[in-house]
Formats: structure tokens, C-alpha cells, sequence
């Protein structure tokens, strides 16, 4: 068992040679044949995550429906080994629909968010047959409408609503606050939306939507949030709210201190306080969705790089220079993120020193772990970052013409490259000279 178990794959162990391995893949020897960066996801353990999220609502007895939020990433292979699970999808543009579909997820299982959808991203959803659009301001409503009327359809839409309840998260992923560029007030502008949207023979309005932020690990959160949307279901009339989508947010373990609840939990509270706040008001207890994103893909996958440059500076610190960085994990950068390492080429040394592990883009604040701790550390080193399959690669960036990483997914001993390497002409192919 290693001490950072609970943030790899529960497939991680070690091998005689004293290797990091994941889903009976030796991480050593993936760099070798794919190199590195690389990003692995564990195939067993996507599959048993979404089961668990599917299994544990049934078991609660509460009809719902869980929907990943591919933003956490969206690359093919796993798009559709979650598809396979049964699972619906939330795609927030253009471009997360069009993997959606390819992936082969039907028409009807996707759910398109987004703030500022194009008109030209609502007449690719409406064409392809979306099952729901999440209403997200006035100002789409007339153009989904025209485009469902178009169609000769009639578009099932919720309302994104702020309930007004602080998710205690990172300000930049908070997102159910008043102050917020998503979705309705419930001061007056909830209201006026649900009869705009009621006034359109070409929008049926099925319910509502909140979520509240993302990395949650405050469960207390969704009961004040479910009362909230029941004042409001009563407010505007329950008859049509038949759905209530509380959202993702459950947080995931990036270190060994890292304790979120389990998914039982998360659902369990999620069904309680929509149960209550319900049944309270003598309303019918709508059906739920969840859009779990981070806890279905996060603890799934891991990166490994190499280390190229070790140094010391006396009395200051030892930086360790890795061959990825900021292009392909921008979340250490962007709020503070902390990750934990794991040498993979002597995964049981215990640490003997502390390190800063840098990328290799030219920021000094390119800084994926700002102090880890690990045994002595050599040049060619496999380095490990457990955690990082949510919101990694999907956000890489190509930063100093650095090509975003190959992505495997292994299980049962084998290895499956599921994303190729980017090459510099892929990173050039755009340019027209
Ligand atoms: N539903 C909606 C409407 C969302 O906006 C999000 C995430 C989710 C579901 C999924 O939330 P999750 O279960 O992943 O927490 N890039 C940030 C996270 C941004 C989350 C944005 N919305 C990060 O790396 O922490």
C-alpha cells in the first residue's frame, strides 16, 4: 500500500523492480514507449467511478440521471467508455458537442450549458438534437427559440438559476453566488425568464438548474440550495419543474491530506435536501441530474514526465525541471493547485528532501509543485503527478510551441494509446502563409 494511495488509481502499485504501475502498466516503461509528458487513465477505474455514481442514486431510491461534465476532459477514449457506463453528457460549446457525438452518445443524453452559447453552437445543438439547453441568460432565449421554430421542434430547456449560496471553493471555480456571469438572480430575473420561456410555443421548460462551484468537500451546501430552488418551483408554479439539476462539484483528493466525502455521500446529500425541501412545500419530488466532472475523470488519471534539469541553490532551494509544466496543468498556476509526486522509478524510497518541481516553459511561475517531498532525484527520473485527469490535458495549452502530451489508457496489463502526441506540424497546421 503506498502512502499516496488515495490519490492514484486504487489499480496503483508497486513492482519488484520497485516501479510505479497502474492498471498493470509500469509507468517506467510507458515513458519509454510513449513518452513523456504522458497521461494515463486507469480504464477499470472510470468504469467502477461512474458505476458507483449510477448505483448510488438507485440505491437511494431517487429517480436520476447523472450527466458528466466532459469539460473535465473530453478526449474520444474516454468519452466513450463513460458512454458505455450509461451515462448522459454536459458539453458547454461547440466543440464538447461535437466530441459528444462523435463519441456516440445519443442526441437525446446531451445536455449543452454555457453563458454565451453562439447562435451558431444552438443551431449545431438544435440540428443534432439535443435533448435539454440550459437557459442561461435573457438573451439566448429568443434565438434557441427561432432556431427549435426552424426546426419545426420543440426544445426542452432548464433555467440556470444562482441560488445565493457560497460553496466555500476557490473563488474562480465558484459559480451558484449572486455575483456571477452564469446563469438567472432569483431577485426578479428567474422569474421573468421562466415566462419568457413559457411564452415560446417552441421551448418547454422541464426545470431547473444550479451549480454551485466545483471541488466541493461542504456537503451542508445543497440542503440552503434545495430550499432555495423549492421556494422558487412554488413561486413560479411547480407544474413543469419536473427535473432539478444540482449540479457537479464533488471534490476530488489531489494529497494524502485531502479527505472529500465518497459519491454515496455526495448523492445522499444531494437526494435528501431535494427530498426535503421538496416534500416540505406538499410539492412532488422532482427527478435529479447531477454533472459530476473532476470525481469522475480526476483520480482516473495520472501524468508522468521526465526530469531533464536538477538545481541547487545553496541555503535557497533545488528546483527540478520537468519536460511538461503549465502547457499541459495549468491548475497549480491558476489557483494555487496542489499536487503530490510520486518517483516512479523508486516509488517505495521514503523522501529525503524537498523539491520545487518546475515546468519547462519560460515563466518562473511555472511551478506544478511548489514543495515536494521525495527521496533523491536524478536526471531521467519518471516523475508522477497522481490526480491530474480532470481539468489537465483539457485545459493544455501549446505555451512556447510545447505539443499537448499523448494520452493512454490502461487495464489488465495493456496499454492503449487513446490521443496521439501533437506534432509541431499539428501545432503549425492552422497557420496559412
Ligand atoms: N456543471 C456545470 C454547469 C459546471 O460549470 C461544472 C464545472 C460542472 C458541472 C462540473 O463540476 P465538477 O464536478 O468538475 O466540479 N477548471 C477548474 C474547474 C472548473 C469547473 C467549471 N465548471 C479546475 O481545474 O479546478
Amino acid at each position: 500500500m503506498l502512502a499516496t494511495q488515495q490519490v492514484l488509481p486504487p489499480s496503483a502499485s508497486v513492482t519488484a523492480d520497485g516501479n510505479l504501475s497502474i492498471g498493470g502498466c509500469d509507468l517506467v516503461a510507458l515513458a519509454e514507449e510513449f513518452g513523456t509528458p504522458l497521461v494515463i487513465y486507469d480504464e477499470h477505474h472510470l468504469r467502477a467511478t461512474a458505476r458507483a455514481y449510477v448505483a448510488a442514486y438507485s440505491e437511494l431510491g431517487i429517480d436520476a440521471d447523472v450527466i458528466y461534465a466532459s469539460k473535465a476532459y473530453f478526449g474520444l477514449g474516454v468519452l466513450r467508455i463513460l458512454r458505455e457506463e450509461g451515462l448522459s453528457i454536459d458539453v458547454a460549446s461547440g466543440g464538447e458537442l461535437h466530441a459528444a457525438l462523435t463519441a456516440g452518445f445519443a442526441p437525446e443524453q446531451i445536455y449543452l450549458h454555457g453563458n454565451n452559447k453562439s447562435p451558431h453552437e444552438i443551431l449545431e445543438a438544435i440540428q443534432a438534437g439535443v435533448g435539454v439547453i440550459v437557459v442561461d441568460g435573457f438573451d439566448e432565449i429568443s434565438t434557441i427559440a427561432r432556431a427549435a421554430a426552424a426546426h419545426d421542434r420543440i426544445q426542452k430547456v432548464l433555467i440556470r438559476v444562482t441560488p445565493g449560496v457560497d460553496p466555500a471553493t476557490h473563488a474562480a471555480i465558484a459559480t451558484g453566488q449572486v455575483d456571477s456571469k452564469f446563469g438567472f438572480s432569483l431577485a426578479g430575473d428567474a422569474q421573468r425568464g421562466v415566462a419568457a420561456i413559457r411564452d415560446s410555443a417552441h421551448l418547454s421548460l422541464i426545470g431547473i438548474h444550479a451549480h454551485l462551484g466545483s471541488q466541493l468537500f461542504d456537503l451542508s451546501i445543497f440542503g440552503p440550495t434545495a430550499e432555495v430552488l423549492a421556494d422558487f418551483a412554488r413561486e413560479v408554479g411547480a407544474d413543469d419543474i419536473d427535473v432539478v439539476d444540482l449540479g457537479g462539484g464533488l471534490g476530488v483528493a489531489y494529497t494524502r491530506d485531502h479527505a472529500p466525502p465518497t459519491i454515496e455521500e455526495f448523492a445522499q446529500a444531494q437526494a435528501d435536501a431535494l427530498r426535503s425541501a421538496f416534500a416540505s412545500r406538499g410539492l412532488t419530488v422532482p427527478r435529479l441530474l447531477c454533472e459530476p466532472g473532476r470525481s469522475m475523470v480526476g483520480r482516473a488519471g495520472v501524468t508522468i514526465y521526465r526530469v531533464g534539469g536538477i538545481k541547487r541553490i545553496p541555503g535557497v532551494r533545488t528546483y527540478l525541471s520537468v519536460d511538461g509544466g503549465m502547457s499541459d496543468l495549468l491548475r497549480p498556476m491558476l489557483y494555487g493547485a496542489v499536487y503530490e509526486p510520486i518517483v516512479a522509478n523508486r516509488a517505495n524510497d521514503a523522501a529525503s528532501q524537498t523539491y520545487r518541481v518546475v515546468g519547462k516553459h519560460c515563466e518562473s511561475g511555472d511551478i506544478l509543485v511548489a514543495e515536494a517531498q521525495l527521496p533523491e532525484v536524478q536526471i531521467g527520473d519518471v516523475l508522477c503527478l497522481p490526480a491530474t485527469g480532470a481539468y489537465g490535458v483539457s485545459m493544455a495549452s501549446n505555451y512556447n510551441g510545447q505539443p499537448r502530451p499523448a494520452v493512454v489508457c490502461v487495464a489488465d496489463g495493456r496499454a492503449r494509446l487513446i490521443t496521439r502526441r501533437e506534432t509541431y506540424d499539428d501545432i503549425l497546421g492552422r497557420d496559412l502563409v
